[in-house]
Formats: structure tokens, sequence, C-alpha cells
């Protein structure tokens, strides 16, 4: 039996603990552009909860409050703040030395982390991420910054020395790229906006970032900080639509590093909007359609745990998350009644409440779509395995296990990203395989089984199709220190710790001729200071 009770979900006002109820409304009308919150006197976005309260008209939609609907004039002053705080190069902020960018980063993480327990309320408030998550998305962003800026000590150490080869004696070193426009997504818009965020930053590049389309209000908590802990113009923080401000931002041509994560589509127009192409670096995470391949020599407990929290932690709203499952037909009856079993065990309600993992969906029309491709799926002949699967309250929609999904299904395709989970059964692996190579996404996969042979193969059979492959566990990010990327229409670029550092700079190398009076003039150089560039100066 499902726990879910629609009439039950949805709680009163008084329900709430203490701890994590909502004040009255927030009209922000800040936005930081060249070190000052400016105010913004036009149009508002409103900010609406997925949540739901019930009150005397029964059950009403949560208004969190209000963002700044800004304008491209307004986010085209953002971006001039950003170029004149670079100034082609010569700003201070790229020609700071490194510890000292650092003290910045370090001055900002404290300020932060005194706003933690409001970012997580936002953050379960927002896009309905539970408690544990919350905070784990919290920390895990905190601890971002920690590595970056241990991974940039390190950069700079090894650029400390001089190298001499064929008789040239060079410096090389690692400096900012220029502008940079950060983008996040709604369903990590605190920790996948600062991976970028802040290794732009910490490289020397000026940023104007704008948030996620949900999760917009958790930034205002650290606005303040943003202000206070970086020279004016560093970091900008705009509002608004997309197509307004971006699209502007886009095609002044002003902007030298895209990081964006969301549709491929998105992306792509964006890119095109730019005037010189070549002129732009991009870091993008975009669309993924994640396959779990469960083979018949299988630790199906395992295989069965991986899938369910693949496919639906936090709603299966993760990029990484497992989006298509193909299982062999000998364990397919054992994997649907386990997953179905396990899936049933998973507590639908409020963020906050205990032990919950199911909750309601940030996005408008999210609940109608899942329907459409459930509904598209069982009219070509896929059943809804589990109790429940399927039913819907406002905007909370509980999962469901769909078998046989075959290719005609719109599902089969498409990125749900959300809790419908679809099994092909299979005969042949070569079904499975065909499917990663014929599709338009290569981010993860996860294969699940225990036969060395054809475990092996099939990681052969997928290297050169994904940017990580999953053996008996689930598709995932972390952790941080290992590459992040995608192949096709997943992604562009690497990020990790130590990726996103060089993915924000270019190497540049200072070289001389080894002789007499270029040694004695660099070493001058150095002794007396004379440089930022050229010196030796080593970070402990
Ligand atoms: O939405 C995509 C995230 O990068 C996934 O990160 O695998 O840690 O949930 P995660």
């Amino acid at each position: 039996m499902s726990r879910f009770a629609p009439e039950a979900l949805f709680p009163h006002a008084d329900d709430i603990p203490e701890a994590w109820r909502l004040g009255a409304p927030v009209e922000q009308r800040e936005y930081l552009v060249d070190g000052e919150l400016r105010r913004w006197d036009g149009p508002l976005a409103t900010v609406r909860s997925p949540i739901f309260l019930k009150g005397e008209r029964g059950e009403e939609q949560v208004i969190l409050g209000s963002t700044p609907l800004l304008d491209a004039d307004a986010a085209l002053q953002a971006l001039d703040a950003a170029v004149r705080a670079y100034d082609n190069g010569q700003g201070a902020w790229p020609n700071l030395r490194v510890g000292e960018r650092i003290h910045h980063v370090e001055a900002f993480l404290a300020r932060m982390r005194e706003r933690r327990h409001e970012v997580v309320r936002l953050l379960m408030w927002e896009i309905g991420k539970n408690l544990k998550d919350s905070e784990k998305e919290f920390d895990r962003t905190c601890d971002y910054m920690v590595d970056t800026i241990n991974a940039l000590k390190e950069l700079d150490r090894r650029s400390s020395r001089f190298e001499l080869e064929q008789g040239t004696l060079g410096q090389i070193r690692r400096v900012p790229l220029g502008v940079a426009l950060c983008m996040g997504p709604y369903n990590y818009p605190l920790n996948e906006t600062f991976t970028t965020l802040i290794p732009a930053l910490i490289m020397g590049n000026t940023v104007v970032f704008k948030p996620a389309k949900f999760g917009v209000l958790l930034m205002r908590p650290l606005l303040e900080a943003f202000r206070d802990s970086f020279p004016a113009g560093v970091i900008n923080i705009i509002y608004g639509r997309g197509r307004e401000t971006v699209s502007a931002l886009m095609a002044s041509g002003k902007v030298d590093v895209f990081a964006f994560i969301g549709t491929n589509k998105g992306a792509s127009d964006l890119k095109k909007l730019h005037p010189r192409p070549h002129r732009l670096r991009a870091a993008l995470g975009l669309d993924a359609k994640n396959p779990g391949i469960v083979l018949p020599q299988v630790d199906l407990d395992n295989a069965v745990n991986e899938a369910v929290t693949g496919a639906l932690s936090f709603n299966g709203q993760r990029c990484t998350a497992l989006k298509i499952l193909f299982v062999h037909e000998d364990v397919l009856e054992p994997f649907l009644a386990r997953f179905s079993a396990k899936l049933a065990a998973l507590k639908p309600g409020m963020p906050w409440e205990d032990g919950v993992a199911l909750t309601p969906l940030p996005e408008p029309g999210k609940v109608d779509y899942l329907a459409t491709l459930l509904q598209d799926a069982t009219a070509k002949g896929a059943q809804v395995v589990n109790d429940g699967g399927g039913q819907s309250r406002e905007s909370f929609f509980y999962p469901a296990l769909l078998c046989p999904v075959s290719p005609d299904m719109r599902i089969y395709q498409e990125e749900q990203f959300g809790p419908l989970v679809p099994v092909v059964p299979y005969r042949d692996v070569q079904t499975a395989i065909d499917y990663v190579l014929d599709s338009d996404y290569g981010q993860q996969l996860s294969i699940f089984g225990n036969d060395p042979a054809e475990v092996g193969r099939l990681v052969d059979a997928f290297a050169n199709q994904v940017g990580r492959i999953n053996i008996n566990a689930q598709c995932q990010r972390g952790p941080d220190t290992f590459p992040f990327n995608g192949r096709k229409n997943s992604a562009e670029g690497t990020l990790s710790v130590h990726d996103a550092l060089r993915t924000f700079s270019i190497r540049t190398l200072v070289a001389t001729r080894f002789q007499e009076d270029n040694k004695t003039l660099i070493s001058e150089i150095i002794r007396n200071r004379e440089s930022s560039f050229i010196s030796t100066d080593y970070i402990f």
C-alpha cells in the first residue's frame, strides 16, 4: 500500500514547526550592482511556493514574496559594472594577488555560514527540497568553497616556480578570462550556481549572476555578504526574465564566459546571440536521460536500492537522476516487485517533516506534464506497476513505476525530470547499448551486475558515450573532486573543484632566453616585487 493520502498531504499553518515557519511575504526590490544594493521600482515577479496550506477556503498555494523583474537596461547596467571592474584586465580584481582574492572569498564564506538557517528554510519553501537535502546542499556548497580555496593554493604554489626548457626560461600562470555570466538551475539553486560562480570570482573574473527561475529568494540573505566581501562591480546580481535580461547581455558581446545549467536549447539560443562566438567560453550542464541497466546476474537488492534513490531522490529532479531503466527479463518480476515495495516505503509530505522523501514540485504545469507522459505510455501499452502511482494533488505527483516501456512512448526519449520511472524489459543487452548510442544525451549511466565479463564488456561499449559509468551505483555528480561532464547535448566542458579553476582561466606564459642580462632582469623584478605575475611568492 502506498503511503500517499492526498487529503492529508498539505498541512495547516499551525502544523509547521516553529523553526521553519514563514514570516510575512518578502517584497524584494534590491539587486546588487557596482557594490551597492539598488532599489527597483518597476514590476515584480511573484514567488510561489510548491507548498499549499489548508485554510478557510480550502488548500491555497503559499505566496513567498516577490523579486524584481529587471528590464534589459537594468541588466546591462550590471554588465557595465562588471566590465568596468574588469577594465580590460587592468582592474584591481583581476590583478589582485591570489592570496588576497582568497581572503575575499573566505570573508564571504564566513558571512554565508551565518545565514544557513534562512537559506535552508527558503530551499524547502521555494523548491520543496526536504530538510536533510537542503542542509546537505548548503553544507556541500561551503565545503566546495573550502576545497576550491585549497585547490587554488596548490595551483598557485605550482605556478610560483620557473621552468627552463631548451634555453628558454618561463613562468606559467593562470589568469582570468574577463566577464562571466553565471546562471544556475532551480534544482540546486545554491550549490550548482556556486560551483561556477565561486571559481569564476576566485580566478579574477568579474561576474554577473542571475539566480535560477525558482530558488530566487534564497539569495536575498546573501546579498549583503556579497556586497561587503567583494570590491564594487566584481559581483553583480540581477533578477528577471532570462529572455529580457540575459539575451541583452549575450547580444552585447561583452560576456567572455557563459556558465549555464539548463536545457541545451536554452544554451544554444543564448550562445547564438553572442556576436563574437570564438571569444565566448562556455561551461554548460544540460539535459540528460541517464539509463540504469540491470543485468541478469545481479545483486538485486542493491540494484533496487540504488535505482529507487537514483530515480526518485528530490522527486527525480536531478540532472543526474536515473531516467530510464533497462531490466533483463529474467529478473524483471522480482525487480518490479521490490522496487514497488521500496517506493511504497517512501514518505510523502512537507520538506521539514522527519524522514520525508517525496515532496511537491516547484514547476507550474509539471504535474500535468507528468500526467500527459503517463497517459501517453499507458495508451501505448505500459502499466502503472505500483500502488497509487500517478495520483496527484495540486503540485504533488505520486511516483509511477511504468512497465513495459517501448520506443514509441514519449517517456522513452523525453527527460521527465520528475517522479516517473520507466522500465524497458530486454532480452538482448544490445537494446540498451543501442539506446545509449542513439541517444542525443551522454551524461552518465549505471550498470548493475556482477558478471565480470559482461560488466567489463559494457564498460568498454559505453566508455566513448558518456562522462561517467557507475557500477552497481546510481548516477551522481559527487564527489566534487571527480570530473563532472557529459557528451553530445548533455554538457560543454568539465567541472570539478580542480577543473572549474581551469575552466574560468587561461594560462599565460612569460618567457625569456636564458642568458645573463635576462636572468638579472628577472631576479631584480622578483627581488623588488615589481610584478605580481613574475613572482616566486608561495602561499601557505
Ligand atoms: O542536477 C544535477 C546535479 O549536478 C546532480 O548532482 O548527483 O549530486 O545530485 P547530484
